[in-house]
């Protein structure tokens, strides 16, 4: 578990650059991710870890590529539906062995209409996924209408930790210093929706400052007008301690070399 844990979160710093390319498992070929291969093969070289679904990783990623893997092992409900809080585990930890992965991710919907059935099924997979001593990390707060303020994150967060998972994925906002001080493992980031770079990475700065442990950002990597040169950014703010804007610049100088 350790080893994996340690796969995820890089030893010099303790923090994680994940990329996020899950979406299509209830979003369908969203924009930037019609062709997973041709997305993800320019970015996983500067990812610290790939969180994917099954069929995108043995369809589109080299199962040569140098690139921990963190699974998406939950399911069963599209954008068509009103709610999306009608999941369950969709892969067994027996084939999440057999493709090495480095963790599992499902999601929790608390306070949903499958409130239970979510965080029920969270603790069934923590349960088999510490026996092969591979970490759960547990997404909070995926919905249309959400209220996405510090006493929700805050609970949804705590919940799932208490549930056993080993790393929990939540959206920053005001006061999100109190959700990872009721939160007992790291918290990371999802960026949310499509943001000018510049607030992209305005946004993972303050959740760094405020405590988190990392990123697990895709949309605002993969559907940037310069992918490449995000990546690069957002692993400046994360890693190297830029600011906004060192990080911004860091976008700039690649999205310029690319148009030269
Ligand atoms: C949502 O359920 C998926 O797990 C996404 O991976 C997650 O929302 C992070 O992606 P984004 O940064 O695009 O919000």
């Amino acid at each position: 578990m350790r080893n994996r844990m340690s796969r995820i979160f890089k030893a010099a710093d303790g923090r994680a650059v994940m990329l996020a390319v899950d979406h299509g498992y209830f979003q369908g070929p969203t924009t930037g991710l019609v062709r997973p291969g041709e997305t993800i093969a320019p970015l996983a070289p500067l990812a610290d870890t790939l969180m994917v679904t099954r069929g995108v990783l043995r369809t589109c990623v080299d199962a040569g590529l140098d690139i921990p893997v963190v699974l998406r092992v939950s399911g069963g409900t599209s954008i068509l539906k009103e709610d999306l809080s009608d999941e369950e585990i969709t892969v067994s930890i027996r084939d999440a062995v057999r493709l090495n992965v480095a963790g599992v991710a499902m999601s929790v919907f608390v306070g949903s209409p499958h409130e239970r059935q979510t965080i029920k099924g969270l603790s069934d997979l923590v349960d088999e996924a510490n026996e092969v001593g591979i970490p759960v990390l547990a997404v909070t707060a995926v919905g249309k209408e959400m209220v996405r303020d510090a006493r929700y994150l805050g609970l949804a967060c705590r919940i799932a930790a208490e549930m056993g998972a080993s790393i929990v994925k939540t959206y920053h906002c005001d006061g999100f210093e109190s959700v990872v001080a009721g939160c007992p493992v790291p918290v990371v980031i999802a960026g949310g929706k499509k943001l000018v770079e510049k607030d992209a990475l305005e946004l993972t700065f303050r959740a760094m400052r405020d405590g988190a442990k990392g990123v697990d950002m895709g949309r605002n990597i993969f559907q940037s007008d310069c992918p490449v040169g995000m990546i690069k950014a957002v692993r400046a703010v994360v890693h190297d301690g830029a600011t906004v804007a060192q990080g911004n610049d860091v976008y700039l100088a690649e999205k310029n070399r690319k148009a030269r």
